[in-house]
């Protein structure tokens, strides 16, 4: 591999696998294709799409995801076992670009799993990452545990690795144990004893069990490591993993002491960011370093003085940097078409005059229920999952009665395949007697995984967003709304769950002989 820039870190994102595996954050198909397109334009340089033999699901998004990439190398991930690398190959075939990623745990307690010895465990590594390398030209191998794994056998399984034919070489912190200088220890350790090290790209995993991801990620690139594998938001198992906005902001904002360049458009970092959220249902935390809500807010008199007298007072890097508007064109009921089509702009939507049209009446909708309408406000709106023009399912009249004593009431008019249907329900609060509601009109067997309800502004008028997950048959599909009333975007992300639900039926339905 020609490594052109010695100074250029590669971005390797894995929010499609690590990130996707974190308990709950399943994506859907189409969510996973549209979070792949949106890495690839942002100029990430290998995104890692899924774990291809963990079910047909990922197996089906990692080669979709393969077919339509544009410019990133797609990785998809296998154990050390000749079945799962030959399912991922597969996977990964049609991409202009693909690469295998196989991994086995090398630490003492790992290697107990399979219960294998130092000596098989090395056989199978040759075995496997040669395999591999005979289905692509581009093998990544990791020793999963690495920072816990001993050095000498590390560094012995890493040259097995490097002879068999890997590219590039994961050093995970799987345990997110490490701390900075130790991480930076074990990379120089390695390029300095391991023979072929030259010859490959070293990678950094970090896990962020005890908040040092970034810090750790940041100390092995200074050590000579230049893969960065990363989670959009920071999404990963347990804690999660090094966020991809932190590492490529700080290697921007501090390149005087860390002299290193990715190809990242930094501008496109606010908006996957808020679909990473919205898809996995993850809502990222007020004060999260770059993407948090709180990131560029100002609130004490003080700073807001500073601020008006030079923004570099209080702020290291500019908003504008990472995709957000600069100065916030305050929206309310007088707006007009023009300035919603300026703020969907800045905010990155190009939106058709048709689609104007119907986000416009819904924006006037909005406008005449709240003071001040606010960005989140807008990108709710552009992204209530609601296609009216298409759904067999739509709410029309809600009324629920609630008070101090059980059950609360809802009284329910849906439209369903054109025809009005009623019904009155009780259950145990309102969202819950809504939901029954919706139930004895649309009766089925989906059951109800996880209901999120979530403020996406300040005050009494904010609007909720609220996301439900289904499954039916092992299937699962999202829905999402966003309204000032909770109980009406709980109705209508339900309902938008069961449209997909029902458009997921039609294809899968076998065909007709
Ligand atoms: O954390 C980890 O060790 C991993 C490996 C599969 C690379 O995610
Ligand atoms: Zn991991």
């Amino acid at each position: 591999m020609t490594k052109p820039d010695p100074d250029h870190v590669l971005i390797f994102d894995t929010t499609l696998r690590d990130g996707e595996q974190s308990p709950g954050a399943t994506m859907t198909h189409d969510e996973k294709l549209e979070i792949a397109e949106l890495l690839d334009e942002m100029g990430v340089d290998i995104i890692e799409a899924g774990f291809p033999i963990a079910s047909e699901g990922d197996f089906a998004a990692v080669s979709e995801i393969a077919q339509r990439s544009k410019n990133s190398t797609i990785c998809g991930l296998s154990r050390a076992n000749f079945k799962d690398i030959d399912r991922c190959a597969e996977a990964v075939r049609n991409a202009a670009k693909p690469r295998i990623h196989t991994f086995i745990g090398t630490s003492p307690l790992h290697r107990a799993i399979p219960n294998l010895s130092q000596d098989e465990m090395a056989d199978l590594i040759h075995e496997t990452v040669s395999h591999a390398r005979n289905l692509v030209d581009d093998v990544q191998w990791s020793p999963m545990d690495a920072t816990r794994t001993e050095h000498d056998y590390l560094c012995r399984v890493i040259e097995i690795a490097i002879k068999a034919g890997a590219t590039t070489i994961n050093i995970p912190d799987t345990v997110g144990y490490t701390a900075p200088r130790e991480s930076a220890d074990l990379i120089r350790m390695l390029i300095e004893k391991v023979p072929g090290a030259d010859e490959i790209t070293f990678a950094t995993h970090c896990h962020n069990d005890l908040g040092m991801a970034t810090a750790n990620a940041l100390a092995a690139v200074e050590a000579g490591a230049r893969q960065i594998e990363c989670t959009i938001n920071g999404l990963g198992e347990r804690a999660g993993n090094t966020a991809l906005e932190e590492v490529v902001m700080a290697l921007k904002v501090r390149h005087d002491i860390m002299p290193y360049s990715t190809q990242i458009d930094t501008k496109k970092i606010m908006n996957i960011s808020r679909r990473v959220a919205q898809v996995s249902g993850f809502p990222v935390q007020f004060n999260k370093a770059i993407v948090g809500k709180n990131a560029f807010a100002h609130e004490s008199g003080i700073h807001q003085d500073g601020m008006l007298k030079n923004p570099e007072n209080f702020e290291i890097m500019r908003p504008e940097d990472i995709g957000l508007a600069g100065t916030s064109l305050p929206l309310g009921k007088h707006s007009g078409r023009a300035a919603l089509k300026a703020k969907l702009n800045d905010l990155g939507f190009d939106v058709g005059d048709n689609q104007l049209k119907d986000v416009f009446v819904r924006f006037k909708d909005l406008a005449d229920t709240k003071k001040e309408v606010f960005d989140e406000d807008i990108i709710a709106l552009m992204t209530d999952g609601t296609d009216v023009d298409n759904d067999r399912l739509q709410v029309k009249f809600l009324r629920v009665i609630c008070g101090t004593e059980a059950p609360q009431s809802a009284d329910l008019t849906m439209e369903i395949d054109g025809v009005d249907k009623q019904v009155t329900a009780q259950g145990d609060g309102p969202v819950d007697a809504t939901f029954n509601a919706i139930k004895m009109l649309f009766p089925h067997e989906a059951t109800l995984k996880l209901y999120q309800v979530h403020a996406v502004t300040e005050g009494t008028d904010a609007q909720a967003t609220v996301s439900v997950r289904m499954e039916e048959n092992g299937k699962i599909v999202t829905g999402q709304s966003a309204h000032t009333d909770t109980v009406v975007a709980s109705a209508k992300a339900y309902v938008n769950a069961l449209n997909n639900l029902l458009v997921r039926r039609e294809k899968t339905k076998p065909e007709a002989v």
